[in-house]
């Protein structure tokens, strides 16, 4: 496949990442029979005053983190696809590819988790998917290595973010945290095969910028 065709293949995977349901390859990493589920809304708000009760409360929290969550699997998806587009080996492609698959079921999974917690996914999430694609494609252009050491660099912080949203989820919400559980070790082990694949350390002034750039992202993500 030339590099014109693989354009049109990412630009196929980009538009349904964006606007079609995701499906995973794994079931949702959850036994709904065993874990509590957060009340539905209607149950939680006081008529009589029409306040929020403390469920609503933790279920907008949940769905604000999951909201974020799912925002970075859709940027993960973009700069995964973008890094394959351009990567120089066949084997650094595998290594995408294989990621950006385990991707597409976190995205699956956070969506899923969405929709059932009523919640909606972030409007951000076509510009999201812009930038990371862009950022993919710049540094798989820069060689292999580079790649790889963006990849490893990309899951260290994703794995630090998702233990932080474990510290935050409400503790009853044992459905996002046995996805955020599972995504967390998906995402370690993405960042170990990056390791295994020549990754090179990225400077840490890239660092502190790809650092600024999730913050602004999960921020925005949190609330649009
Ligand atoms: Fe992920
Ligand atoms: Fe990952």
């Amino acid at each position: 496949m030339n590099i014109f065709d693989r354009f049109i293949c990412e630009f196929d995977a980009g538009l349904r990442t964006l606007f079609a349901p995701a499906y995973a390859e794994r079931p949702l990493p959850v036994d709904v029979a065993q874990h509590a589920v957060l009340p539905e809304p209607e149950t939680t708000t006081s008529e009589s005053t029409m306040k929020p009760m403390p469920d609503m409360l933790a279920r907008e929290e949940s769905i604000r983190l999951m909201r974020v969550n799912h925002a970075g699997e859709v940027s993960a998806q973009a700069l995964y696809q973008g890094q394959a587009l351009v990567a120089k080996t066949l084997e650094t492609r595998a290594v995408l590819e294989h990621a950006a698959r385990e991707e597409r079921d976190h995205l699956a999974w956070c969506e899923s988790r969405l929709n059932e917690l009523g919640g909606t996914t972030s409007r951000l999430n076509p510009l999201f998917y812009a930038g990371s694609f862009a950022l993919g494609v710049a540094s798989g252009v820069l060689g292999d290595k580079w790649s790889m050491g963006f990849l490893v660099e990309t899951e260290r912080q994703v794995e630090a973010h998702l233990s932080d949203h474990l510290g935050r989820l409400p503790e009853d919400d044992h459905k996002s945290r046995r996805i955020l559980e599972t995504m967390r070790e998906d995402e370690i082990h993405h960042g170990q095969t990056g390791m295994e694949h020549g990754a090179a350390t990225l400077p840490r002034p890239i660092q502190s910028v790809m650092k600024v750039v999730s913050k602004l992202m999960t921020r925005s993500a949190y609330w649009v």
